[in-house]
């Protein structure tokens, strides 16, 4: 098996050959976005400090996930974690331009979006964000369903117009905190309208709460299929319940091929009570791996990511397949 040495953030280019571009793209082929950076430190109670935030992609790029949610331009008075995203987004656009990963960013509004345009770089894609319950909709975005996706159109054409791809995400797609169970037809007419009315070229369908089961889960995407393609869909799991995996499983058995996760099951939402962490990445890659599937990470150097994150905050990995392989490396 192939070992990465960890060199530290300043060597950032030395990222071995053999590692990508991802050229075996195939049916079996999972492509993993790990939004640890975002999705994982934006709800920590103490500020993570922008170094370990770099060192942390700069690992998860090492691990070689194609794709990283490095951090999110939405209002500082709100999520204070993510007061520094102009620094990310400058260190990590300037350090791994052209490797073949993704680094997304995520997008509230317009203002957000102009934030990330005055750094100057050349963003290549942006990620937006609205919910399916009324009720998540207001605590998070201070707006309603219906207003959000006003919002996000804006947001979107600015991309489009910039050439920065926009991918969605919809939260709450199988229960609210605020206003409990959702109905999935509404997950699949809000879905059609993401992709065609607001232009995502793929939506991430969150369970932000993580009360999904498999059947619920199966439920809420058998409906979106009837409008959507399971090509244009990628799946979201908190994992408060412990099912975010078997759900990933379900997901990915009806043929979703794009899965978030986020490395220890770091993380949570802010504005939405209860909720823990994303379903970990190694958790995720393991069961994939075993069950035919190719993600084209490295599995044992991400483990140890894991770890060397969940020690540098202070809180225990969440990943089970994590801590059993970092163990025995
Ligand atoms: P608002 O208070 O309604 O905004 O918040 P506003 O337009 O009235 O503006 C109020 C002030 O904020 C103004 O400043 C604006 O300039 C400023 P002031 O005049 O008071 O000095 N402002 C901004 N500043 C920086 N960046 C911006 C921005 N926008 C306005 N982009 C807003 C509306 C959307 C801004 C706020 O509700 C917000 O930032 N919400 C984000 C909450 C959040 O980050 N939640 C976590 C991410 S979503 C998630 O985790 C779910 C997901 O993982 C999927 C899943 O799990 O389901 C994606
Ligand atoms: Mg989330």
């Amino acid at each position: 098996m192939l070992k990465l040495k960890n060199r530290g953030i300043l060597n950032v280019f030395k990222i071995s050959p053999q590692l990508r571009p991802f050229s075996s793209i195939s049916q079996n082929f999972v492509k993993i976005v790990d939004v640890s950076p975002r999705d994982g430190l934006q709800n920590e109670s103490t500020i993570v400090p922008t170094s370990v935030k770099l060192e942390l992609i700069d690992r998860l790029t090492k691990a070689n996930i194609p794709s990283i949610e490095i951090t999110s331009f939405v209002s500082p008075k709100w999520v204070p974690q993510m007061a520094d995203a102009k620094d990310i987004l400058r260190f990590v656009s300037s350090k791994y331009e052209g490797n073949g990963t993704s680094y997304p960013i995520l997008i509230p509004n317009t203002k957000g979006l102009e934030r990330a345009l005055e750094t100057g770089i050349a963003i290549k894609e942006i990620a937006i964000f609205g919910a399916a319950s009324e009720g998540f909709s207001k605590k998070n975005t201070n707006t309603s369903v219906n207003e959000g996706i006003r919002i996000l159109k804006e947001v979107a054409d600015l991309a489009h117009s910039n050439g920065i791809k926009v991918r969605g995400y919809l939260s709450t797609v199988i229960g609210c905190p605020y206003d409990g169970p959702t109905d999935p037809k509404k997950v699949a007419d809000l879905s059609q309208r993401y992709l065609e009315e607001i232009g995502c070229y793929e939506l991430s369908l969150g369970d932000t709460i993580g009360v999904g089961t498999v059947k619920t889960t199966e439920k809420m995407l058998m409906e979106v299929f009837k409008k959507v393609a399971p090509s244009k869909i990628a799946i979201h799991a908190h994992d408060t319940y412990g099912q975010g995996v078997a759900n990933v499983l379900k997901a990915v058995e009806m043929g979703v091929r794009v899965v978030d996760a986020s490395v220890g099951g770091l993380g949570g939402c802010p504005y939405a009570q209860g909720a823990t962490g994303n379903v970990s990445t190694e958790d995720i890659v393991y069961s994939l791996h075993n069950s035919g599937y190719q993600t084209g990470i490295d599995l044992d150097f991400l483990s140890k990511t894991g770890e060397w994150i969940s020690t540098t905050i202070g809180r225990s990995n969440g990943s089970r397949a994590g801590k059993a392989i970092a163990s025995k490396l």
